[in-house]
């Protein structure tokens, strides 16, 4: 509620201006997208939102997802309507507490236009009532709403908030969120953060769930299904949620045994990384056919495929890696996808090397050696990949090789120091490869642009003589032990 005060000499002047649409001038729309050039619509124009409040109904046998979400953002421009990347069908919006207009537009987005148009830099409250079928529902004729025996789960990457909840979806508006959905009786409902209470009545139980820290949209997950839920606390006293479909199969045991390991696995990457950033960890199993992890915040996401072969750890180590890099410090651009990904893979290297199942710098050499110099492979810059590859191989393992290089560079003792130092730098928010190289070059007080020409930008294999340390051109190394579980954590690529 904004209240003004307006002095008596003023009244004559302020009822002229109440003749002039507020609008004519300075409000204007907010784009459609928020100017990340790999994937131009992708968020909003024209505000940032701090909250989204998400209260839900699930139905598994039909599908069927209705709710409301409030959500809490502030204006960045005069607006006359701003957009919502969403994909179910809507019945109201308010803002304000006003009702709005709203029309759908171009492939996922929802446009909305206040009664009022909205000042630069005010507090803007948005209510959407919504319901739909999300498995019917598709953008650029893809869809990332996985249908299960017993449910569904929205978990991908960059995108898997359409089909559920309206939001700014891009990574560099980060917000808490309360999540509360009611399902029926013997389903579970799994989200992210702390587990805030569950309630039973006439046949439907609720559940709550909390993040409080900010979380980018994509990390938002939801599951709903039969599931297990187990509990507990790490020696470092961080509490630990998981939960495993009660359908897996053959693949149940090796789910467990590794999943069931986050809270060790927190606390070593703790040592590395420094304080685990939030206020749970954990990660779920639903019985989907997708290949892939994701690093779901607080809530990991793990497909049953991963642990078909035995148990994991090394994947687990992955995406509880991407909680410090890539969660908590969460890229500006999607072109800064290394930052999440050449980290998380490099912690398994280390955790290699702690197994004694290769070193870091065996792995680097693997790497280095196992494709030749003309293997498209070295045709992928990992520092900006381009949309179509975000997630391939050599983000994840020449990213990883390039951490080594940069290790070889500095030594060790700067090169932890980073390690440790990054997520305090830019805790709970977002920075680029260029502030990366910046803060690397700042720490260990060495000028390291060339380093990363090399091993992030150049669409070449790296000269032998630029990789000190790493094996010859033309030499085999060895496969480590390691390589095929760590490769496991990405085997499968798309939607
Ligand atoms: N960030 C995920 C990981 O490396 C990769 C997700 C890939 N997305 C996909 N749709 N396959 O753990
Ligand atoms: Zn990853």
């Amino acid at each position: 509620m904004h209240r003004r005060i307006i002095a008596p000499g003023a009244l004559a002047a302020a009822s002229l201006l109440l003749a002039i649409p507020a609008s004519a001038a300075s409000h204007s729309p907010g784009a459609p997208g928020i100017g990340d050039p790999y994937h131009p619509n992708y968020g909003n124009g024209g505000y940032d939102v701090s909250h989204y409040d998400l209260r839900l109904q699930y139905q598994p046998k039909t599908d069927e997802l209705r709710g409301t979400a409030t959500i809490l953002a502030r204006t960045t421009q005069d607006l006359s309507s701003f957009d919502l990347d969403f994909l179910l069908d809507v019945s109201e919006v308010r803002v304000n507490g006003a009702k709005a207009s709203f029309a759908t537009s171009g492939q996922h987005e929802l446009v909305v236009t206040p009664k009022t148009p909205l000042d630069k830099g005010t507090p803007v409250t948005v209510v959407v009532r919504y319901s739909g079928v999300p498995s019917t529902k598709s953008a650029y004729g893809f869809s990332t709403w996985h249908r299960t025996p017993d449910g569904a789960v929205a978990a991908d990457e960059p995108e898997a908030a359409w089909w559920w909840f309206p939001s700014n979806d891009h990574p560099s508006d980060k917000a808490t969120y309360d999540v509360s959905v009611s399902v029926p009786d013997g389903t579970q409902a799994i989200s992210n953060g702390t587990l805030q209470s569950t309630s039973s009545k006439l046949g439907w139980t609720r559940y709550t769930w909390r993040q409080n820290k900010p979380q980018a949209t994509y990390l938002a997950t939801l599951a709903l299904g039969r599931f297990d839920i187990t509990t507990g606390t790490s020696d470092g006293g961080v509490p630990v949620i998981n939960a495993y479909s009660k359908d897996l199969g053959d693949n149940d045991g090796a789910a467990r045994a590794s999943v069931e390991r986050t809270g060790e696995l927190v606390d070593w990457l703790s040592g590395y990384f420094g304080p685990y950033p939030f206020a749970s960890a954990g990660g779920y199993v639903p019985n989907t056919t997708t290949g892939y992890a994701l690093e779901t915040q607080t809530r990991v996401y793990y497909s049953p495929k991963q642990f078909a072969n035995g148990s994991n750890p090394s994947v687990v180590v992955h995406e509880l890696a991407h909680q410090w890099y890539g969660d908590d410090v969460s890229l500006k651009r999607w072109k800064d996808i290394w930052i999440n990904e050449g980290f998380a893979r490099y912690a398994q290297w280390l955790w290699s090397e702690h197994e004694g199942e290769g070193t870091a710098q065996e792995l680097a050499d693997y790497v280095y050696a196992s494709h030749p110099a003309d293997d498209a492979f070295w045709t992928v810059a990992p520092g900006d990949p381009g949309a179509d590859n975000q997630f391939d191989a050599a983000v994840y393992d020449r990213g990883a090789a390039a951490i080594q290089a940069l290790r070889n560079a500095i030594g060790d003792d700067a090169f932890f120091r980073i390690l440790k130092g990054w997520p305090q730098r830019h805790a709970y928010s977002n920075a680029s490869v260029a502030d990366f190289v910046k803060y690397a070059e700042q720490v260990s007080g060495k000028p390291l642009s060339a380093l990363f020409d090399t091993w992030l930008f150049e669409p070449a294999k790296p000269a032998a003589s630029s990789a000190r340390a790493l094996v010859k051109a033309g030499a085999t190394a060895a496969q480590p032990k390691s390589w095929k579980k760590i490769e496991a954590t990405n085997d499968v690529h798309g939607h």
